[in-house]
């Protein structure tokens, strides 16, 4: 027996009982004639005492951190009590010890603020997963799934496997190919998400199905991008879009309680797309602050129902805000005192390349009644009480304003205000707060096709009312420069997302289940008739032999994990993450393949300067 007992395990009540433990060298620390170690394991840490007859053995074998080793000795209650690990209050005084392996010296050090970078951590990433830091957030993750899996077990809901050698199923991105040597010339993809299996169970009547599953994504990389990534991925049959925002916020608040021991009780709130976009700048928006944006110039028509604001800036010759497509303005709370530098310091902060504004402007509401302005010259006071007060601000106020296209000017603004919340300290990692986010439109248009892509995924069906317009009307676009009169671009989805502090942790949609509007929605993506039975035949067969209404979502896994253990980084709550390059540091991959694989697959490599 290699141990009776885990190093996280030996409490008062144990002293003078004789047990074993196993585990890896923390620290060895050598005091005259005696010395301790600090053994540690999955569950925790124990000091051993070697006394004077073990301490000549020792001198003989000398440990050095991650040896590991297996001891032998009795229980005994510390003079010195560690109050900070649990089981500080004995040590074991060693009797016997193995030594079962020995250790290279690690090339970072195994502890919680450790002195190794991201890419030796990597390399070594079976060394970094010995850091409680980074176990804590994989056991985190096992809680999430855990909670998951339960909750959807009680609600009937069958976990079902889909294949990863697929069809291209476009979703978006660029899919991962795998070559077939059986079939040579020809490519399997890498699902991008089991989308389309989902729905063909659907039809085979599995009416309620999930998988945690990989998808894989060839896309550029950011924080909270993977190529690989994990989703909750779930379909419903005989459903509507009430029935499935009910269920899944049912799943995330029992995670909540599961795992963080929080009672989510207040309902979800809900906010249309347009409203997400108009007043957060953000399909995304983060509402755990305020601080709404508020246009003070006439919006561009993107936003159809939004024109009735004011028209505040206008008729003061200044050039900035009267040749803007778009005039955007925020109230700080709090910081109309801000000196030169700090305001200077947030303007080149707008101007950096991933921002890219030309400018800021601002006005300081003052405690006394007074404004003060970048852009006094311009504008009375009574004209910027005006603006201030448009925008919400109160006295001790900082307005923000940004002026320039529309898209870049609301994007940016969406920036700033995260940005501001940030410094703020509106942004906290231990407040957690939900958002549907819904009636997205159906299509986005393309510009460099002059065409109409899906913004979720073909399936994706329209709300009911827009059917009638999808099916009368020609997806063609005639005028390029008019496509937002086009009867398409005012269609809007029966499509949700699920928003936590401003992340996208899931989304989904009530799915299109019948032929005939499929055909039309592919029809509507530039697909033709042979196209279509190429890429999705089996799906529109599929949809001949009675398939019901059904629905469903996805969330990113990784994302909810990283969100709920207050990270940035999903790479952080993955056993074995890609850099942002793609590649595995630790394998040294990808990498290229022997000549023989080549043959195999008939392949010959002529790469492309
Ligand atoms: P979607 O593409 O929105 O929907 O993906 C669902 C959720 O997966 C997460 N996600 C990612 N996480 C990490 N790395 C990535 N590269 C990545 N891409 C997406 C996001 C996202 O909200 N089949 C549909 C779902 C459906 O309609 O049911 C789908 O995949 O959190």
């Amino acid at each position: 027996m290699y141990r009776s007992h885990t190093c996280g395990e030996l409490r008062i009540e144990h002293v003078n009982q004789t047990v074993a433990l196993a585990g890896w060298v923390q620290t060895v620390r050598k005091f005259g004639s005696i010395t301790f170690i600090d053994l540690r394991d999955r569950y925790g840490i124990t000091q051993l005492l070697f006394g004077e007859e073990l301490n000549k053995q020792l001198d003989e074998n000398p440990l050095g951190r991650e040896f590991v080793l297996q001891v032998t000795g009795i229980v005994t209650e510390r003079s010195n009590k560690n109050k900070n690990i649990p089981t500080g209050d004995i040590e074991l005084t060693v009797t016997a010890f193995t030594i079962l392996n020995k250790s290279e010296v690690p090339p970072f050090t195994i502890t919680d603020e450790t002195d190794g970078g991201d890419d030796l951590r990597m390399k070594y990433r079976y060394l970094d997963l010995r850091r409680n830091a980074v176990k804590k957030n994989l056991e985190l993750r096992y809680a999430v799934s855990r909670s998951t899996r339960n909750y959807l077990h009680e609600n009937n809901f069958m976990d079902i496997e889909t294949p990863f050698l697929i069809k291209s199923t476009p979703e978006g991105a660029r899919d991962f190919v795998v070559p077939s040597r059986m079939n040579p010339g020809q490519f399997y993809a890498l699902p991008q998400s089991p989308q389309t299996f989902k729905q063909l169970l659907m039809v085979s009547g599995y009416d309620r199905y999930y998988q945690i599953v990989k998808c894989f994504r060839d896309e550029d990389l950011r924080a909270d991008r993977q190529p690989e990534f994990t989703q909750i991925d779930c379909e419903m049959s005989f459903v509507e879009q009430e029935d499935i925002l009910n269920m899944f916020e049912g799943l995330v608040k029992r995670i909540f309680k599961d795992v963080k021991n929080i009672d989510y009780s207040e309902k979800v709130e809900r906010m249309t797309w347009e409203d997400a976009m108009w007043n957060y700048g953000n399909d995304k928006p983060d509402i755990r602050f305020g601080m709404p944006l508020l246009n003070i110039k006439k919006p561009a028509s993107v936003y159809v129902n939004k024109k009735d604001q004011s028209e505040l800036v206008g008729g003061a010759d200044f050039k900035v805000f009267d040749e803007a497509e778009t005039v955007i303005a925020i109230a700080v709370p709090g910081c109309s005192e801000y000196t030169r530098k700090q305001t200077d310091e947030i303007t080149e902060w707008v101007k950096r390349p991933q921002i890219g504004m030309k400018g800021l402007v601002f006005i300081k509401v003052n405690t006394d009644g007074t404004y003060k302005s970048s852009v006094d010259k311009f504008y009375s006071e009574e004209k910027l009480k005006a603006i201030a007060d448009a925008a919400g601000a109160k006295a001790g106020d900082l307005v923000l304003i940004l002026a320039g296209t529309e898209e870049r000017t609301r994007k940016a603004m969406s920036e700033l205000r995260l940005e501001m919340g940030k410094r703020l300290g509106m942004r906290k990692d231990n407040e957690f707060k939900l958002l549907w986010v819904l009636d997205f439109p159906l299509f986005e248009y393309a510009e460099e096709e002059n065409r109409w892509v899906a913004r979720h995924h073909p399936f994706t069906s329209p709300k009911p009312s827009d059917i009638a317009t999808m099916i009368n009307n020609s997806p063609v676009i005639t005028d390029a420069s008019k496509y937002l009169e086009h009867p398409y671009a005012n269609i809007k989805a029966n499509a949700y997302d699920l928003v936590l502090n401003g992340n996208e942790i899931g989304g989904g949609s009530i799915r299109i289940f019948q032929r005939q509007l499929q055909e039309k929605m592919f029809e509507a993506l530039g697909m033709d008739e042979a196209e279509q039975q190429h890429k999705f035949g089996f799906l529109l067969g599929a949809f001949e032999y009675g398939a019901p209404p059904h629905g469903g979502l996805a969330f990113g896994f990784d994302r909810l994990c990283a969100i709920l253990g207050g990270s940035e980084s999903i790479r952080d709550f993955i056993a074995f993450p890609k850099n942002n390059s793609g590649r595995d540091v630790m394998l040294d991959a990808p990498s290229s393949i022997d000549a023989k694989q080549f043959d195999e697959l008939q392949i010959k490599l002529d790469l492309k300067q």
